[in-house]
């Protein structure tokens, strides 16, 4: 081999490393365009809209947000009563029932169905299932209850039950995401 090939030989080889590096370099770039455009249509597709009509006071509905349930409560007088009474100062997560509501309807209680301890799926929400000591929800994964604002009130879970972005489109329709 000349010196001059030589020469041309490892401009070659370098040429090609930073085409190789480039093209590298394009291949990060895309999957993350990709997944955060995947998960905007995600997201906006996965609003649900449940009809909260037929949800008497004490009953309860399970639906499903984003593959996961969500409980939605239409509470009695009595159990509003109950939530307000607690010290709030107390409580593991401090929140009123006030907080976790909307103004002017504090009887719909939106929560996701998941316990903050593990994730299994409280009891409570269907008919005829133990609510637990406090009322309002009980896991029986390893025992943690949840209040009538589904508030943490015993056992390991450390959070209250999550409550969702969610707004009412009508009186009797709620749009959850
Ligand atoms: S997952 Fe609910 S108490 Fe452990």
């Amino acid at each position: 081999m000349t010196e001059a090939e030589g020469v041309r030989r490892r401009d070659f080889i370098n040429i090609a490393a930073v085409s190789a590096a480039g093209v590298a370099g394009v291949g990060i770039v895309v999957p993350l365009v990709s997944q955060m455009s995947a998960s905007a249509d995600v997201l906006a597709a996965s609003s649900t809209e449940i009809d909260i009509s037929a949800i008497k006071p004490g009953q309860a509905i399970k639906a499903e947000f984003r593959k996961q349930p969500v409980f939605v409560r239409n509470l009695t007088p009595k159990e509003i009563e109950e939530a307000n009474a607690v010290d709030v100062s107390s409580l593991r997560d401090p929140q009123t029932l006030e907080e976790r509501t909307k103004e002017g309807k504090t009887n719909w209680l939106i929560t996701m169905g998941v316990c903050t301890h593990l994730g299994c799926v409280p009891l409570g929400a269907g008919e005829g299932e133990a609510k637990g000591e406090f009322g309002g929800y009980f896991c029986p994964c390893h025992g943690s209850a949840y209040d009538t604002a589904a508030r943490i009130r015993k056992g390991p879970a450390p959070k209250n039950l999550e409550v969702p972005e969610y707004e009412f489109a009508s009186d009797t329709v709620v749009k959850i995401g």
